[in-house]
């Protein structure tokens, strides 16, 4: 087939590799033997990962798939999250720290593992007492603050899942959110700093609440103390609740393997955001076994995951993964410039980081500001380097290796997504050779291939859509009541009822190299990939369409040096509407209103038109050409082909 056939063009092959550093292979957590293991006794041999855990009761069986693609792992086995990242540590760990917290002004915060489990004890009585049972889903819509992660966990001791709601959403998505999971409980905080300025997020909470449907209980975090824009007024306060609870012991409550644990919204290609739900058993053994094997965990590390526990990668790779093995795990509020742009080499040092995993846009912005900030700091603590959320460019893939890793770091480009849970295809550190721009081989025991628009596997070297065959224990269980959308968005492309084949398509374009790599080359459905953050386009275009005065709109993501993409919005005004300066800032306004600030369309290009094929359909390649300044493909089957230089025009007007 031709390599354009499903609209994806290889990337040109990166031949050079490495090996894994001498050093590091004498003590990875994991060798050569894995990948075989796996192999020759699956599914079984996950039980290496579950066996990372305590589990109350043993499971009978590793993978139930009589009811595929609704797959349950370690059936009939129990635990309890928060015992596992917790209780089960005091006796040889209750002294050491479990989360180093630094937070924006420079305030810090230990919690030990004797403390973390005091905390969350209280809490979880606080949250008890206020009525919260195991099933009930709570939501957390909290920014980088340690009482994040209490929460979480006081969750999970109750069994009541939680649904975190990263804080740069806007009051309208934290609304839909709770309404989609019909949650009655809600802990937020009364602002938090940004470079310094208290941000007023208690407001933005009321105003979702305002018109979320049902009562809801509300607990506020004081982070700011006098510098509070709003003041706490008939809501619950975390403090004084917590402070009346101190002491307290709250028994884990003992969860069915496949018993939700949380829930995270995700975006997709139509308007309505996804409920993925993740499961006790499975997730958990899923992303401890990842954490030893690919992040190299061991309990006497530092290590330190620069995500936002907002998102999948701070949940999995922050809080679950690290505490589950015992580890330090540093959290982050600030951002990586303030108050200077070497503060991440400069608290590396001080703390004796050991495991640092970024995105490659925050790798991009340390090279734009060059490699003399990292220079000045020790950062010999360092063993090992990751990177997640987007492809990443062997440009900066090769700087990240030399000039923060000192050539003598692995550097693990971890795929995976909201829905996998954890890492599914990377390289083992210590393991295999690394090549930049390819994240590597599935991981031992994930299946992952390269199909055509039928669904055969492509030739090496060809580009197709990534697909994976087999299950796996941190897979998505379903969307939140709604297991039509499920098998409709994951599994109906690509599987086979009636020969029993069940395939997950990640809507993601990906390469397979001779070798057996995988270069994942991006999203290939309306999702844009900003700065590692996921966007629907839909619900850019739906906020966008709300505003008075706008016709019609079209948003696509284009190339950006530094985020990876940007959202580029071509919009058709109504008539008699100006094309003004302010009716830009409207239609940004408008987006950070429905979704967040972190969505805002980099351009606004306002068009008589939008190009269209003769059966109305937008031609949304042809806008993404015209953003990225490329060569335009074939224009002819337009029926408006005269639209794309008037575009072209005022995209160079922009
Ligand atoms: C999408 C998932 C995984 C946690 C953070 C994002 C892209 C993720 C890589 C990588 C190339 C990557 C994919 C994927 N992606 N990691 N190493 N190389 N692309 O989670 O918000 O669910 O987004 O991020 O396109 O589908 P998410």
């Amino acid at each position: 087939m031709p390599e354009d056939d499903i609209g994806l063009e290889a990337r040109l092959d990166e031949q050079e590799s490495f090996e894994p550093p001498a050093a590091f292979v004498e003590q990875a957590n994991v060798s050569e033997e894995i990948h075989e293991a796996f192999e020759q006794n699956w599914p079984a041999e996950w039980e290496r990962a579950a066996n990372l855990l305590s589990w109350n009761s043993e499971w009978d069986q590793v993978l139930d798939d009589d009811n595929e693609p609704f797959y349950e792992w370690f059936v009939g086995g129990e635990l309890n999250a928060s015992h596992n990242c917790l209780d089960r540590h005091l006796d040889d760990r209750g002294d050491e720290v479990a989360i180093e917290w630094i937070g924006e002004d420079d305030d810090r915060r230990s919690y030990t593992y004797s403390e973390l489990h005091e905390e969350v004890n209280a809490v979880a009585a606080a949250l008890r007492e206020l009525g919260v049972e195991a099933d009930d889903v709570v939501t957390l819509y909290l920014p980088m603050i340690p009482e994040l992660p209490v929460a979480m966990l006081a969750c999970a001791r109750l069994g009541a899942p939680h649904s975190v709601v990263f804080a740069g959403f806007s009051a309208n998505a934290l609304a839909e959110r709770m309404d989609a999971a019909d949650s009655g409980t809600l802990v937020t905080c009364d602002g938090y700093y940004r470079r310094g300025d208290p941000l007023d997020h208690l407001q933005k909470a009321r105003e979702g609440l305002a018109s979320v449907d049902g009562d809801v209980t509300t607990v506020v975090v004081d982070r700011l103390g006098e510098d509070a824009p709003s003041e706490v007024g008939a809501e619950h306060v975390f403090g004084d609740l917590r402070d009346r609870h101190a002491g307290a012991t709250v028994e884990p409550v003992s969860r069915d393997a496949e018993d939700m644990l949380f829930l995270m919204y995700t975006s997709g290609t139509t308007g309505k955001p996804k409920g993925v739900k993740h499961t006790t058993g499975g997730y958990l053994s899923y992303v401890a076994w990842t954490s030893h094997a690919v992040l190299d965990i061991k309990p006497e590390d530092t290590y330190w995951c620069a995500a936002d526990i907002g998102w999948i990668t701070g949940h999995s790779y922050i809080v679950y993964g690290p505490l589950a093995l015992g580890t330090t795990t540093v959290m982050y509020e600030g951002t990586p410039d303030y108050p200077h742009k070497g503060r991440l080499w400069e608290l590396v040092e001080e703390y004796g980081v050991t495991q640092l995993y970024t995105a490659p846009t925050a790798i991009r912005s340390f090279m734009k500001w060059g490699a003399e900030y990292p220079a000045e700091y020790d950062r010999s603590s360092l063993r090992l380097l990751g990177t997640v959320g987007e492809p990443i460019n062997p440009r900066a893939w090769k700087w990240y290796y030399k000039h923060i890793g000192d050539e003598s770091c692995p550097v693990v480009d971890t795929w995976w997504q909201t829905e996998t849970g954890g890492m599914m295809i990377t390289t083992l550190p210590g393991v295999d050779r690394m090549k930049p721009g390819s994240a590597g081989p599935p991981l031992p025991g994930v299946s992952a291939d390269v199909v055509d628009s039928r669904g055969h596997p492509v030739e090496a070297g060809q580009a197709g859509h990534l697909v994976v065959n087999r299950p796996w224990p941190g897979m998505l269980r379903t969307l939140y009541q709604n297991d039509e959308r499920f098998l409709d968005e994951y599994w109906q492309t690509y599987s086979n009822p009636d020969r029993d084949e069940w395939v997950y398509f990640p809507e993601d374009g990906a390469k397979l190299d001779d070798d057996g790599y995988l270069t994942i080359l991006g999203r290939v459905d309306d999702v844009i990939n900003v700065s590692g953050h996921r966007i629907g386009t839909m619900e850019v275009e739906s906020a966008i369409v709300g505003v008075e005065g706008v016709a019609e709109a079209a948003v696509v993501g284009g190339e950006h040096d530094i985020t990876g993409e940007a959202v580029y919005a071509y919009v058709i005004t109504a008539d008699g509407q100006p094309e003004t300066e302010s009716f830009r800032e409207a239609i940004v306004e408008a987006v950070e209103t429905d979704i967040g600030p972190f969505a805002r369309p980099s351009a606004v290009v306002f068009t008589p038109e939008l190009p269209k094929t003769r059966s109305g359909k937008i031609m949304r390649r042809l806008l993404e050409d015209i953003a990225n300044g490329d060569e335009l493909g074939n224009t002819s089957t337009l029926r408006n082909p005269d639209v794309v230089h008037d575009i072209e025009t005022a995209v160079g007007e922009e």
